[in-house]
């Protein structure tokens, strides 16, 4: 069955990032000019995605704002004859059909998705992170994991190699195949490893599920700092249907990090023409000072 919905969790309170996340959602928090949740959206649209449903809460009415048409700028731009401007924000309610539903309860990352059971109705369906941009303008991330869906007919999970140090950080998965990753079968899954991981391979924020985890995120039990983990799910999932970890190509930017969010404006700015130069100049004016200065 084709791909045609994604969800897109991003009901979390953001605590990494505050104070800034006290009234303002950190997938909103711009790279550059343009909002963290709209890579996002932009990477689903461009892998064929067609409905998309954000997950969000009370004080995240600035996302639904966000893809909504704005009469009065929109009045003011055409006024002022800014055409390019215009066109632009108006581009941005059109991207695709998107719909939103609040969680009431920040019960973990397991218990949003849950909240889009209505939405996904009968079908396999992606997710991908609020928070989590990669990087990879020939490739989407979450097309890549269509293409491993479809070849599997199973669900799929996004998988990177990760430091050591940082394993305990992730859901790290168990392959049934230790010497494959590409795309290999899994037979576990374990959120934030304290001690021996089961391989260094993390899911990192982008996912193919059958609607099979629903059933199962309703009996979940909290897990890891007391949250229903989406981890916990997908790894009695296994018991249940086959389950692969694709690995994908691609930078992966946690922006809901402050390294993270550095990271991803540094290099997103050295991409763009209009910018790379300025970015470059302002790095190495950096760099050559603080080396005075030692
Ligand atoms: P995170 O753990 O990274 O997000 O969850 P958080 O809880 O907002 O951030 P910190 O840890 O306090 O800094 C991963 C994704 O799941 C969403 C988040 O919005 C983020 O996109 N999420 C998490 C929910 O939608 N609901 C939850 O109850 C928890």
């Amino acid at each position: 069955m084709k791909i045609r919905k994604a969800i897109i969790p991003a009901a979390g309170y953001g605590t990494r990032f505050l104070p800034a996340t006290k009234s303002m959602p950190k997938e909103m928090l711009p790279i550059i000019d343009k909002p963290t949740i709209q890579y996002i959206v932009e990477e689903a649209v461009k892998s064929g995605i067609t409905d998309i449903l954000i997950i969000t809460n009370s004080q995240k009415s600035s996302i639904e704002n966000y893809f909504d048409r704005s009469w009065e700028l929109e009045g003011f731009l055409k006024h002022s004859g800014k055409e390019k401007e215009l066109e632009l924000v108006k581009s941005i309610s059109n991207i695709a059909n998107l719909y939103s539903v609040r969680q009431k309860e920040q019960k973990g990352l397991g218990h949003a998705i849950l909240c889009a059971k209505s939405f996904v109705g009968d079908e396999p369906f992606a997710v991908l992170l609020g928070d989590d941009i990669v990087d990879n303008d020939r490739d989407p991330a979450i097309s890549q994991l269509i293409r491993a869906y479809e070849k599997t007919n199973s669900s799929v999970v996004g998988v990177q190699r990760v430091p050591f140090y940082d394993l305990n950080k992730y859901g790290i998965i168990d392959p049934v195949d230790k010497t494959n990753t590409s795309l290999v079968e899994i037979k576990g899954m374990v959120e934030k490893p304290q001690e021996n991981a089961p391989s260094n391979y993390a899911v990192l924020g982008r996912y193919i599920l059958t609607p099979k985890i629903f059933e199962l995120l309703e009996t979940q039990e909290p897990g890891v700092g007391g949250e229903i983990q989406l981890t916990d799910a997908i790894r009695r999932l296994t018991e249940f249907e086959k389950v692969y970890a694709c690995e994908f190509s691609g930078t992966r930017y946690d922006v809901g990090t402050k390294r993270g969010f550095l990271e991803a404006t540094v290099a997103f700015a050295l991409k763009r023409d209009d910018l790379k130069d300025d970015m470059e100049d302002i790095i190495i004016d950096r760099v050559a000072n603080r080396k005075m200065r030692k």
